[in-house]
């Protein structure tokens, strides 16, 4: 996995390492006995097995001792914990949303990305939370994991030590497209960071007026869209969404098949009510988009999907 890349990620790996050790010489000293004793007390030695009965002093050791070690263990568990639990004060704070099957990360002037985008040496405190189903964020390089619950909002924070591109993904099952649940967590340089956070197209396009809001072609990643539809041709969950304006399909609509030609109504009623008409041969597994897309991200999508030829 690599070395850890946070503050908080050397502690996981210490506290780690500790309980792996205390594990390794417990299993040890376990099986180093019992091999001894099997040779030692071998009944081709003429050993007579005796029964014993009680013994308060080996009794209280075996019973203390083990109360000791797992306290040991807890102790350094609860470290970890507590740190995680409380962002220091000023950190960056990022909104996370999951949802099948994708990310997105909300900064506080309004900037959306679908990648976790932050600032080498200053702590980030992420506000996690869920649009569907319970995911959960789980970042390797930085030993941050936290489940997505919804209607629930919890955070986690992280002091990136280097600047580069990590690993980001969703660690709990949920459901067909769970396995494309990926995303990147990239660290910047401060500058860097700030000139992304005022400058980069998501940011114009969110700061921007809302006649010129995000184009389709951005809203199709950030919405998570690109999980499960190409525009290049191969099926994935869903279909391809490559070519398809003025094209018919088969679809199933309330259990039975009909054919439609993909105009603008159907591909606004696809978003919206997804399970509606279901394409023969695909799942039915897109989650609504009502209240979730607003009117004009609608249109963009529309117009997106029909510039793909
Ligand atoms: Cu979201 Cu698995």
């Amino acid at each position: 996995m690599g070395r850890a890349v946070t503050v908080l990620g050397h502690n996981t790996d210490s506290a780690f390492l500790v309980i792996a050790g205390v594990c390794v010489m417990l299993f040890l000293a376990i099986i180093g006995l019992t091999a001894y004793f099997v040779f030692r007390y071998r009944r081709s030695n003429g050993e007579i097995p005796e029964d014993i009965h009680g013994n308060a002093l080996l009794e209280t050791v075996w019973t203390v001792l083990p109360i000791f070690i797992v306290l040991y263990m807890f102790y350094y568990g609860w470290l970890g914990y507590d740190a995680r639990r409380k962002a220091p004060e000023g950190a960056l704070t990022v909104r996370a949303f999951a949802q099948m099957w994708a990310w997105s990360f909300e900064y506080e002037n309004g900037v959306t990305s679908d990648r976790l985008v932050a600032p080498v040496g200053r702590p980030v405190k992420v506000a996690l939370n869920s649009r569907d189903l319970i995911h959960s964020l789980y970042v390797p390089a930085f030993r941050m994991k936290q489940d997505a619950v919804p209607g629930l909002e919890r955070t986690v924070w992280f002091t990136a030590e280097k600047t580069g591109e990590y690993d980001l993904f969703c660690t709990e099952y949920c459901g067909t497209g769970h396995s494309q649940m990926l995303s990147k967590a990239v660290v910047m340089e401060e500058a860097e960071f700030a000139a992304w956070l005022s400058g980069a197209p998501e940011a114009k396009a969110a700061l921007a007026t809302p006649s010129a809001g995000p184009s389709g072609a951005e809203l199709f990643k950030s919405k998570g869209c690109v999980a499960c539809h190409t525009t290049d041709g191969r099926p994935l969950v869903g279909p391809t969404l490559k070519g398809i304006f003025g094209k018919k399909v088969r679809v199933s609509t309330n259990g039975k098949e009909r054919e439609v030609t993909i105009d603008e109504d159907y591909i606004r009623r696809s978003e919206l009510e997804p399970a509606s008409d279901v394409v023969v041969g695909f799942p039915p597994v897109m989650p609504p988009q009502k209240g979730v897309l607003k009117e004009e991200e609608i249109e963009a999508l529309i117009e997106y999907i029909k510039s793909l030829k």
